[in-house]
């Protein structure tokens, strides 16, 4: 069953959804016909993430994107036109410099059709959070196993999970919640860690892989559809099996087109045949 909201959604739509009706729905998309499968389905909100970088790009990690590369996806995606909130992930190195570059580079995912955009980390990214805020752009947050973050982590590991560890996490969102932010992802955390958080803030907790105490979920297009098939984290659940589905339908054309069943008749402009009589091609559409 799909749920579709009845009129385009906003960051204060979002940020009032905490504790009332049925969890959050978001997904990735990076281009025009992922954001329409997306937005047809219903969603509540549509991430262009910087999971581009490995889903869509090839590369090993979300660090090799840059600015110009999300806007240029963020704008596909904007040009379906989507009822669901678009949000523009922040690439990594986009928000640590300065206060100017964090804002030219959020304001340009926003000039290319996002309505808000995320960015990774706690307190540490505090001023990034309220410079993007002064500019009258939403702000989601993104907490746990940050993918910008693998170096200083060692790997994609669960994040939280000694006593301390979850602490600094519940104290990161309540200091994201209090600078603005209108929403949170939690990436890889224990469930009671996701749930400690989703108590002690405001505002929506988006989780994906953090469990089913936060107020929303959140999946990889490529992971849900079954299109990734390399990795599979526990907690991606798959949709559809697109790769498997899309590789046997290009051998199955392969095949088609060796073995002469590709055109049929039927998928081909045929001369009238007087037209090619009197080119001297006689039963030329047999
Ligand atoms: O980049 C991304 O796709 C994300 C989601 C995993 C939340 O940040």
């Amino acid at each position: 069953m799909t749920v579709a909201p009845t009129g385009p959604v906003s960051a204060p739509d979002i940020r009032a959804r905490k504790g009332d009706g049925p969890p959050l729905v978001m997904v990735t998309a990076y281009d025009y016909p992922s954001a329409r499968v997306a937005d047809g389905a219903g969603v509540d909100m549509i991430l262009v993430g910087d999971t581009l970088a490995m889903v869509v790009l090839g590369h090993e990690d979300t660090l090799q994107v840059t600015t110009d590369e999300m806007a240029h996806h963020v704008a596909a995606v904007a040009r379906a036109k989507p009822r669901a909130l678009l949000i523009g992930d922040l690439p990594w190195l986009s928000y640590h410099l300065s206060r100017e570059d964090t804002v030219r580079n959020a304001a340009a995912l926003i000039r290319a059709g996002a309505a808000a955009v995320k960015l990774e980390g706690g307190r540490k990214r505090l001023d990034a959070v309220h410079a993007i805020l002064d500019a009258e752009i939403p702000v989601m947050g993104h907490l746990g196993l940050t993918p910008q973050s693998i170096h200083a982590f060692g790997g994609f590991k669960v994040q939280g999970k000694r006593l301390d560890a979850a602490q600094e996490i519940v104290d990161d969102a309540v200091a994201l919640a209090e600078a603005g932010c209108f929403s949170i992802v939690l990436e890889c955390v224990p469930d009671a860690v996701a749930r400690l958080v989703t108590d002690a803030v405001p505002v929506p907790t988006i989780g994906i892989g953090a469990g089913r105490h936060c107020d929303g979920q959140v999946l990889v297009y490529h992971d849900l559809l079954g299109l990734e098939d390399r990795l599979k984290p526990k907690f991606v659940r798959r949709y559809a099996a697109l790769k498997a589905d899309a590789t046997a339908a290009v051998a199955h054309f392969a095949d088609d087109v060796r073995s002469g069943r590709f055109p049929a008749s039927e998928e081909t402009y045929h001369l009238a045949d007087d037209v090619a009589e009197a080119l001297g091609l006689h039963g030329a559409n047999a």
